[in-house]
């Protein structure tokens, strides 16, 4: 049976829309906050006629923020943040179901995937999601005519444009939103450096988002990736845990609470000594090398675990990655020390074999939740992607009156976010009495 699909898109198989349907329907279940302002959009149609790209992690969470923006009135095209973490049935829903322009297929190559962040630029959005921020890294790129830096597809594509269109395609974005520590880290970087061509909102500083998202959200479905791609035991296990920042102490607690012993490395001595005085080890990787079982890299950071690392591992030893990029294990260095190809010794597991000894690496360094597992659980997702309803909602309001530099989303807003998700938990909490204001607001109330 065909399926026939009447928007632009690049997906694996639009017969699989009805499995990503139902599996969109049971993410949403868990989101009240985004059904709660989809309601509001429908009646307001703040992103009326509003082109909006996306390059986030497609998946059912997703599919629900699509559903969202749509509602609002954007019209919405989508490409994979990652080239594993694409549900190819969530992507044959949205295009099939909803007449979205997706352009993703899970496993999709370096090229390809280049192809998708093209695709969905080419849409000439007036306002662009972002998470690591790759599509707005290539909007920029163009804009400065630094083609080099661009991949291929990018480039043929940016190059064979008139400069004025160039020029265009940017200056007509009103504004992005940024999802992840990386690519806030990235966009600071830019408006630094004075080239920043737009205002971003960053939604992971918002408290409703990372204090949850990249602690509960990847603290789980990090143990989740793992124990699917491996089903090993980790009570009793030594796990090292690169990192200790959001992400850091969400895996950290998660494998605590299934028995595993756990050691973490840090550069940022105060993030050290929390690590320290919640009760783990503390120690350089050249020394957790040599003890570790499970090594899980959640830093943000380059070559975290690297050939000096590799060559004192214990035999059977596994490495992964939760951290934004596949950089923070030095594959290429493994390889090249490594005696002979990997061998994938299950779906998502490479085996190398290092002076005799095997190492394993998981999902292929890359983001191993989304890998191996299904990412966050939808009930974190719905704050994160309240924010990006609303932070697109606020760029498009204040439209003109932002500038070129990285916002963080209103706290009235966070605040909003956060009371939404309590009344959708059945949660209430205590209000101030007008004495407690006038004390808290008071210098000399003070005995
Ligand atoms: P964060 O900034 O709160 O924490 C990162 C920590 O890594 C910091 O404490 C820093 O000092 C430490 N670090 C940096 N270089 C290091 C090194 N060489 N060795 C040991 N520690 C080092 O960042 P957050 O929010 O925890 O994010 C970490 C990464 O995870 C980012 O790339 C982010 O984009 C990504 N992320 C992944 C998610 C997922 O679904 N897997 C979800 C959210 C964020």
């Amino acid at each position: 049976m065909t399926t026939k699909v009447h928007v632009e898109c690049d997906i694996r198989d639009p017969g699989l829309a009805e499995a990503g349907r139902l599996r969109t329907e049971w993410a949403e279940r868990s989101m009240p906050v985004l059904r709660q302002i989809r309601a509001r959009f429908e009646a307001e149609r703040p992103l009326e006629r509003k082109r909006l790209s996306a390059c986030l992690h497609v998946t059912s969470e997703t599919a629900n923020l699509v559903h969202t923006l749509k509602a609002g009135g954007a019209e919405v095209a989508l490409c994979a943040s990652n080239p594993l973490s694409t549900q190819d049935d969530v992507a044959a829903h949205l295009v099939v179901n909803e007449g979205i322009s997706v352009y993703a297929r899970k496993g999709e190559d370096h090229r390809t995937y280049y192809e998708h962040i093209r695709a969905a630029l080419a849409h000439r959005p007036d306002l662009t999601m972002d998470d690591g921020a790759d599509l707005v890294g290539a909007l920029h790129m163009i804009a400065l005519e630094r083609f080099d830096d661009l991949a291929e597809p990018v480039r043929e594509w940016a190059t064979a444009l008139a400069q004025e269109d160039r020029q265009a395609l940017v200056s007509q974005v009103i504004g992005s939103t940024e999802e992840t520590t990386t690519g806030v880290i990235r966009l600071k970087a830019m408006a630094r450096d004075d080239v920043l061509q737009f205002p971003v909102m960053a939604v992971n500083d918002s408290h409703t988002k990372h204090l949850f998202d990249n602690r509960y959200g990847t603290g789980q479905s990090t143990l989740d990736g793992i124990l699917r791609a491996t089903n090993y035991l980790l009570a009793g296990s030594v796990v090292v845990v690169a990192g200790y920042g959001m992400c850091g102490r969400g895996f950290a607690a998660r494998a605590q609470g299934v028995g595993a012993n756990i050691i973490v490395t840090e550069v940022d001595p105060v993030k050290a000594l929390e690590a320290a005085m919640d009760g783990f080890r503390v120690m350089p990787m050249i020394e957790a090398a040599r003890v570790g079982d499970l090594f899980v890299t959640l830093t943000g950071n380059v070559g975290v675990i690297g050939v000096s690392h590799f060559r004192i591992m214990k035999d059977g030893a596994m490495v992964a990655n939760s951290g934004h990029f596949n950089v923070e294990i030095d594959l290429e260095g493994l390889a090249q020390i490594a005696d002979g190809a990997p061998r994938r010794i299950r779906p998502l597991v490479d085996e190398y074999r290092v002076d005799s000894r095997r190492i394993h690496v998981l999902g292929e360094g890359r983001l191993i939740n989304l890998a191996a597992a299904e990412g966050h659980p939808a009930s974190v997702m719905d704050m994160s992607f309240a924010n990006q309803a609303l932070a697109s909602e606020y760029l498009v309001r204040n439209a003109g009156i932002l500038e070129r530099q990285v916002y963080r989303v209103p706290e009235g807003i966070d605040r909003e976010i956060a009371e939404l998700k309590l009344r959708g938990m059945s949660i209430q909490i205590d209000e101030l009495s007008p004495e407690q204001e006038r004390y808290l607001a008071s210098w000399h109330l003070g005995t």
